[in-house]
């Protein structure tokens, strides 16, 4: 297994490495350390069927349960994908181009759920010619960059995460009853602890308000926040190769795809959630 830095921030990429046959227990625990350090682990040339993703990923902790209203609900896949079973592309105003658009807003997978997810493991199976790239995002640079007053302002607050609320700016229709029932806001911690690498910040999408703040004041407090978002050196953009598999710390970075440039073409990727293990307010 060959392993060489990606970005100056975050990311690491793996080589020389098949996820069928040579795991074992060593390997394991290096990629959670790799994953642990730089957020952002990248396995190349890993053409893996749905139940083999399934398997590597469960060495790594439960699964979650895909949500209502997502291509894969019920099962331990999500299927993200711009066209129809016939293999036509679908309409710009179809649930799944939609969904598409809405995950091209930093976020961080399953905030929105009270014990939110630790890792994503996506695998690409289709990718487009130009375009269609994941952009990663370090918290930790992003919160050891806030000035000190900054930093002491936001430590102890607390956000809430609404699915629909992110959602609902790509498209009011876009979430169903069903789905705001299922999913009700919760309270998560905005900066969030790791003991061995600091603090990291913890917002994204569906972060629709800060606890105890007016709404301009909560407005106008993450847009400020937001502007230390921009900086180059934070940021991993991952250009997909066929059979890429990234995982990456939800907990340490937020993520992006970027739009498909030029003549829409199919994209298809499956992704695992590994869930998380306790609520970020504990
Ligand atoms: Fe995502």
């Amino acid at each position: 297994m060959l392993i060489k830095k990606l970005g100056t921030n975050l990311g690491v990429e793996i080589s020389e490495l098949n996820i069928k046959k040579d795991v074992n227990k060593n390997i394991i625990s290096k990629i959670v350390d790799l994953l642990s350090e730089f957020s952002v682990v990248v396995i190349r040339a890993q053409n893996i069927n749905n139940e083999e993703h399934i398997t590597f990923s469960e060495l790594f902790g439960n699964l979650e349960f895909t949500k209502v209203g997502t291509d894969g609900s019920g099962s331990k896949v999500i299927i993200l994908r711009n066209f129809a079973e016939d293999g036509t592309i679908l309409p710009v105003s179809d649930r799944q181009r939609l969904n598409n658009l809405a995950n091209q807003v930093w976020h961080s997978d399953s905030s929105f759920k009270e014990i939110p997810s630790k890792t994503s493991i996506l695998s690409a199976k289709i990718i487009p010619n130009n375009g269609g790239n994941t952009d990663f995002l370090s918290m930790r640079a992003v919160y050891k960059s806030l000035p000190d007053e900054l930093k002491n302002k936001i430590d102890s607050k607390i956000c809430w995460h609404d699915y629909s609320f992110g959602r609902s700016k790509i498209d009011p229709g876009l979430v169903s009853k069903n789905e705001k029932e299922k999913l009700p806001p919760v309270k998560q911690r905005m900066v969030l602890t790791n003991k061995r690498y600091g603090k990291s910040l913890y917002l994204g999408a569906h972060c629709s308000k800060i606890d105890g703040m007016g709404k301009k004041e909560s407005a106008e407090l993450l847009l400020e926040l937001n502007t230390y978002f921009d900086n180059k050196s934070f940021i991993y953009s991952h250009v997909w190769k066929p059979y890429d598999l990234i995982m990456w710390d939800n907990r340490a970075v937020l993520h992006r795809a970027t739009p498909i440039i030029g003549e829409i073409q199919k994209r298809l990727m499956v992704r695992t959630t590994i869930a998380g293990k306790s609520s970020t307010l504990f």
